[in-house]
């Protein structure tokens, strides 16, 4: 079945025969009808089908819906790790992602290792010794560099590391890290899959084996997704193949515009041959997705003019949904971050990250221009 069949379609035991997915908004099931159903923590059928679909169209053996990405990241990674272990993550990932990593686990006992950005630097820290956990990001944020995850798979199985991949920013339309050697993937379901910028939820897929000690953690910890939310993020799913394929035919015309403005200095964009990772993105994405970041002529002040001058692009912090939004990273998603974190990175004060929407991609370009041309 291909991708667009799979989002849509739904497969629930209800007796009623609804074709979608009901809300089965209740804490508790009646004692002792369901062995399967007890109490909404452990496990509701809205939020069951969720995971079902977010394997599907993974690839993989079993999806779990969580409270939202951080509440994916954190149970997946609690669950993996014990003190004494050792997880190699990069700096260029988002920012709370690598806080949890550098501040929790690792005053908790777990060996963290950084790699700089790149694949030179992540493939060489990961040659260099065992890891028990590998966590990256496929595509980064904000600067959008793309992981050789054939190669990075590659390295793990030989050093029998398990390789984790936050694919928030691909999206299985675009990427399906478990057909390159990934063991569990995750997603901000807050963004592309959901879609619509009006759900906080999170997904990891994977495993078997991997997924039920996942399950038990996130039943003990509590970070299970409510019933509605699921509710939402399935009926946006439906949509997540066309609205991609919008999206990235959107952002592609607007790097290339954005590449050729005289206001602008530097455009990041997997999809354009100026991108340092041009060549692996070819290989491994399907679509080079909807987020094009980019430098403006001078520095924070005119990045934030620009920002606050967008009158169809809105001024906001997230990213993946139906409208176009526009964000500064170092005031706003990357503001945790240290100052030579930034640096390293290369989180300029004169960048910005636009999340591009399905609007008409000819309003996108004029809201663009006039924006720049106050600068
Ligand atoms: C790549 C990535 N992973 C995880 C998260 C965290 O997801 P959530 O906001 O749903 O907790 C984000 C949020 O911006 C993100 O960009």
């Amino acid at each position: 079945m291909k991708d667009s069949t799979k989002a849509v379609k739904e497969d629930i035991e209800d007796s009623t025969k609804a074709i979608t997915t009901p809300i089965y908004q209740t804490v508790a099931f009646m004692f002792p009808e369901g062995e399967k159903f007890r109490y909404s923590r452990e496990a509701n059928p809205t939020t069951l089908e969720l995971g079902k679909k977010i394997a599907e169209l993974e690839g993989a053996e079993m999806g779990i819906a969580f409270s939202s990405g951080m509440g994916a990241i954190t149970t997946t990674l609690f669950t993996l790790l014990t003190p004494g272990k050792s997880l190699l993550v990069t700096m260029d990932m988002f920012g709370r992602s690598l806080r949890f990593c550098k501040d929790f686990l690792a005053n908790w006992g777990v060996k963290v290792t950084i790699s700089k950005p790149g694949n030179e630097n992540l493939l060489e820290a990961a040659k260099r010794s065992h890891f028990d956990v590998i966590f990256v990001e496929s595509i980064t944020n904000p600067l959008l560099r793309v992981i050789n995850l054939p190669e990075l798979s590659k390295i793990a199985k030989e050093n029998n590391s398990i390789l984790v991949v936050d694919s928030t920013f691909a999206t299985p339309i675009n990427q399906k890290p478990i057909e390159f050697g990934a063991d569990i993937v995750i997603h901000s379901a807050s963004k592309f899959i959901a879609g619509h910028n009006d759900v906080i939820a999170g997904l990891a897929a994977g495993k078997e084996v991997l997924m039920k000690n996942i399950d038990l953690m996130r039943r003990t910890l509590g970070t299970s997704l409510e019933p509605f939310p699921a509710y939402l993020v399935i009926r946006g799913m439906k949509t997540l193949k066309v609205r991609m394929d919008v999206i990235n035919r959107n952002a592609e015309q607007i790097a290339e515009f954005l590449e050729d403005h005289p206001k602008v200095t530097k455009v990041y964009y997997p999809g354009l041959k100026s991108h340092p990772d041009y060549e692996i993105a070819r290989k491994v994405l399907k679509g080079f997705g909807g987020v094009v970041s980019f430098e403006v002529r001078g520095g924070r002040d005119e990045a934030l003019k620009v920002m606050r001058s967008t009158k169809v692009i809105i001024p906001a912090q997230s990213l993946g949904g139906v409208n176009s939004l526009i964000s500064h990273p170092p005031t706003m998603s990357h503001r945790t971050l240290s100052l030579e974190e930034r640096k390293i990175i290369g989180i300029n004060d004169s960048l910005l990250r636009l999340s591009v929407g399905i609007e008409d991609v000819e309003d996108l370009i004029e809201d663009l221009d006039q924006a720049l041309s106050k600068i």
